[in-house]
């Protein structure tokens, strides 16, 4: 029996980018309250609980060093111009909040999630593949823990991945706050 030439091709790796920006997290913040703060309420989207404001911070000075960072990590790594932010808006999930799965929309090319304020066990973000049979035997042989993958946010942690990625958010089991800012980009070529 012949078994010395077995060879397995990878195909299509789904890239998910980690990257760090600690500057301004105070002021983003301070922000995100003021803004909490104001008359008009949340914006549902995939928040099950939790707050939600509106979707374009990107427009907001306070988070204009945050959109300078996205864009240098996307020039860097594809090798492009910058990013286009297009929507970018921020998450209060207190005790119990959490995010059911969703993705993004195929409009953008990369979605990401920045951490302001992460207590300890207030959920961490959950990435899946969406492609039915990804997750099936014998195919899961070749991941390393079942169907989904886990990210532990941290303070000033970013996160980008491909917008059709699925991914949802475990409830917050903490008291204190847990913080992040969403956004959805393209590449500036
Ligand atoms: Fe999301």
């Amino acid at each position: 029996m012949e078994l010395d030439n077995i060879t397995i091709s990878t195909l299509w790796p789904t890239a998910v980018l980690q990257s760090r920006f600690a500057e301004n997290l105070d002021a983003m913040k301070s922000e995100v309250y003021r803004l909490n703060a104001l008359p008009g309420g949340s914006i549902t989207k995939s928040n099950y609980g939790g707050w939600q404001s509106d979707v374009r911070l990107h427009e907001n000075p306070v988070f204009a060093p945050l959109c300078g960072h996205i864009s240098a990590v996307c020039a860097k790594v594809f090798k492009v111009k910058g990013a286009a932010l297009h929507q970018m808006w921020a998450c209060i999930n207190k005790r119990n909040d959490q995010n059911l799965i969703h993705s993004h929309t195929n409009n953008f090319n990369l979605s990401g999630v920045h951490y302001l304020n992460v207590p300890r066990d207030s959920g961490e973000i959950v990435f899946r593949d969406p492609r039915p049979g990804a997750n099936q035997a014998p195919y899961r042989l070749f991941k390393d823990d079942g169907d989904s993958e886990y990210f532990m946010p941290a303070d000033g942690l970013v996160i980008l991945f491909p917008s059709w990625l699925e991914h949802f958010v475990l409830p917050n089991r903490s008291d204190s706050d847990r913080i992040s800012v969403s956004f959805d980009l393209t590449l500036e070529r």
